[in-house]
């Protein structure tokens, strides 16, 4: 098995090329779009081309290791080695509207933990990067995520997802959670919220409904700049729920959530 930091370079260098396409596609307008699992859930021509790319340059480098991508699914890893899970482009509704937060993420997972990622914004190509132990960074900088303690004076990310009744819950939520904070965020790439929170641009992030290749490489960034990352009552970050906040502020935020039932709805 090579080291996390192998793993982190081969990453990086596919990233890099990935968010050349996709930047290169939108800059020549190949924003050919379809709609996904419900009418505001897109995928662009661009979207399935980075995919492809991203999987070729694997197959040809690690041809024995599985991949899950957002696109084109993807296969298990056997035991004891490498899976790849990628978002070619996260944030693709911003990368429709030219808006520059959509990003590549790119994990490699070993038994169900994910070692090595690298977030990279497309549009302005700022890079954040973790291994598992090594810390996260942006270029040469060691990040450090928020020490914020308090709720009322949080600055907390979130995202939606795409299903109409889980917005409806999703806002019910923050109804009540934004008169108790300082202020919500919503940017629309949840890979970049939490590269947003490791480097303390936000307290804190959370989301109900992420997948895998939403959160794989991002999680480990924020995780590596000392934030805890979790689900609900000390279950794993998934699709229930994840959230990525200072251990101080946790439960918190936590609680909060709970009591919100912020996991609950459809
Ligand atoms: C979406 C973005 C968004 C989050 C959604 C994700 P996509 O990913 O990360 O911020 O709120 O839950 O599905 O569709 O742009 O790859």
């Amino acid at each position: 098995m090579p080291a996390p930091e192998e793993l982190l370079a081969i990453a990086v260098r596919i990233a890099r090329e990935a968010a050349g396409t996709a930047r290169r596609m939108r800059a020549e307008a190949i924003v050919d779009v379809q709609t996904k699992s419900t009418d505001t859930d897109v995928v662009t021509a661009a979207d399935k081309a980075v995919e492809r790319e991203v999987v070729e340059a694997l197959r040809r480098l690690r041809p024995d290791d599985g991949v899950l991508g957002e696109e084109y699914g993807g296969s298990a890893a056997p035991a004891g080695r490498v899976r790849w899970i990628l978002d070619p482009i996260d944030g693709t509704v911003n990368y429709l509207y030219g808006l520059p937060q959509y990003a590549v993420s790119l994990a490699a997972e070993v038994d169900g933990v994910v070692v090595a990622g690298v977030v990279r914004n497309a549009a302005t190509g700022d890079e954040w990067t973790a291994t598992r132990g090594g810390g996260a960074w942006r270029g040469e900088r060691r990040l450090q995520g928020s020490v914020r303690a308090s709720l009322d004076q949080a600055l907390i990310a979130t995202g939606f997802g795409y299903d109409p009744a889980r917005r409806a819950h999703q806002g019910a939520v923050l109804a009540t959670l934004i008169t108790r904070v300082r202020d919500i965020r919503r940017f629309g790439a949840a890979s970049l919220d939490l590269c947003q929170a490791a480097e303390g641009g936000v307290d804190a992030y959370f989301e109900k409904g992420l997948h895998a290749w939403d959160h794989a490489a991002g999680g480990l960034v924020a995780a590596e700049a000392g934030l805890r990352v979790s689900g609900l009552d000390g279950r794993p970050a998934g699709e229930d729920m994840l959230v990525a906040a200072p251990p101080a502020l946790f439960p918190a935020l936590h609680d909060a959530l709970v009591e919100l039932d912020a996991a609950g709805g459809p």
